[in-house]
């Protein structure tokens, strides 16, 4: 996909206020349709992400004969199970879509059909060897650019059997991808990973009436198994609501609401953060949706100081980490972030996007070898070209970095904001106009 969209950014935020509705959780509107396409029966999904990425599993699955409907409420899936996928005519086009490559890549090692992937730019820069040679291992044939490592890929499944694998990092998508070719192998599989990754698909395999078993960092599940149709309730993103969370807490004179965030407690990283800076954050009305916690935040200007971030807090902040780079400008004090070198294969090398970018707005930061460190200071950015560089989150961290000075920043590619946050704009519009 061409990204050019170059955007003016609004140089007249004096403040932020009002509520706002969090989008659907993109982590788990993947994975609610890709198990409402191999279950029996009809699965509905509430509050869905139509974020481009989400778009893409839809597309894939309709490739292989999934019946997808979407409207303005729901997106409904008519499931006839595993077996019933068919060999896809057209090659299945992730677009920008790390999760749709990676899980997807587990479904596909069970069925005993031929199909090959493809990306975008991005993705084909994205290593797939992380998950590509432990569903070799269960009996997949892969293959692909360098060996499989990169997309395109081809892929023939069937006839699994069953792995225990340590997975040298925490990676949900590589924990996914096995669990779910795991369901159509012989045995038990399990993947044990060096600290917990976010946890969704095991959450939702339980709700479409799969066993999951879990002990420590290791989860493991029995071949088999047959997914039943069900209805989701998507929460909101976590990771979309950090943006305006960060925004709240060093914009003056602000103060925001946020209904509707999913608070699982492996992507809460970005609270404990905030909280430990010092941000002046409520949390309420929390609830159980569906088999998620759920709350509402309310955020205002807080005074931040700066702390070290590392260890096993990472993976559950992972995809946070450039607006915590943002959040640390406006803290007094270093902030340190570290054991984070997983920045280096998202969707940009996001240590490199991070530093570049918030440099030419005269932040001070430099990058280390699994990180950065950041010296805050309350002064206003100055006016720059920056870029995404087609990294949804870099945008919308650049977007936000706009409330920070009366002087021009353009952002070039803005476009990529799509791929999670169509209605990012609006919300930041809505909430500087009260
Ligand atoms: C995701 C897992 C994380 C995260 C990504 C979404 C998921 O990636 O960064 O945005 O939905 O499983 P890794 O599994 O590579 O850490």
């Amino acid at each position: 996909m061409e990204r050019v969209k170059a955007t003016k950014l609004s140089n007249n935020i004096k403040k932020l206020v009002g509520t706002i509705d969090i989008p659907g959780d993109k982590s788990i509107s993947h994975r609610a349709v890709m198990f409402g396409s191999i279950a029996s029966g009809k699965t509905i999904v509430r509050n869905f992400l139509t974020g481009e990425d989400c778009l893409s599993t839809i597309d894939c699955f309709r490739k292989m004969g999934v019946e997808i409907y979407q409207n303005d409420d729901y997106v409904e899936i008519e499931g006839k199970g595993f077996e019933k996928l068919n060999e896809p005519e057209a090659i299945l086009n992730v677009g920008n879509s790390g999760t749709t490559t990676r899980l997807i890549l587990g479904i596909l090692a069970g069925t005993p059909f031929h199909s090959c992937l493809i990306g975008d730019d991005s993705i084909a820069k994205r290593p797939m060897n992380r998950v590509t040679n432990p569903l070799r291992d269960m009996g997949a044939k892969i293959d692909g650019r360098k060996d499989g490592g990169y997309t395109p890929l081809s892929i023939r499944g069937g006839n699994l059997t069953s792995i225990n694998y340590q997975s040298p990092v925490a990676s949900a998508q590589v924990k996914s991808a096995i669990l779910l070719a795991g369901l159509n192998a012989r045995g038990t599989t399990s993947v044990t990973e060096p600290s917990k990754s976010r946890d969704h698909t095991e959450r939702m395999l339980q709700a479409f009436g799969c066993e999951v078993l879990e002990d420590g960092l290791t989860v493991s599940i029995t071949g088999g198994q047959k997914l039943t149709g069900t209805e989701v309730v998507v929460p909101g993103d976590i990771s979309s609501a950090a943006f305006f969370l960060v925004a709240g807490a060093i914009t003056p004179n602000s103060t925001i609401t946020l209904k509707n965030v999913g608070l699982n407690p492996t992507r809460t990283g970005i609270i404990d953060i905030l909280q430990q800076m010092g941000a002046r954050l409520t949390i309420e009305n929390e609830r159980i949706v569906n088999f998620e916690p759920v709350a509402d935040l309310t955020i205002s200007t807080s005074d931040l100081n700066g702390i070290e971030i590392g260890g096993n807090i990472i993976p559950r902040l992972i995809d946070e980490i450039p607006i915590i780079a943002l959040l640390a400008t406006q803290a007094s004090g270093k902030t340190i972030i570290k054991d984070a070198s997983e920045l280096k294969v998202k969707e940009t090398n996001r240590i490199e996007t991070v530093v570049n970018e918030l440099t030419k707005l005269g932040a001070i930061i430099e990058a280390t070898d699994d990180g950065m460190i950041i010296t805050g200071q309350k002064v206003p950015f100055t006016g720059a070209t920056v870029d995404s560089y087609g990294d949804h989150r870099i945008g919308m961290m650049l977007a936000i970095a706009s409330c920070l000075t009366e002087e021009q920043i353009i952002l070039n590619n803005t476009d990529a904001i799509a791929v999670s946050y169509p209605n990012f704009f609006e919300h930041l519009t809505q909430l500087s106009n009260q």
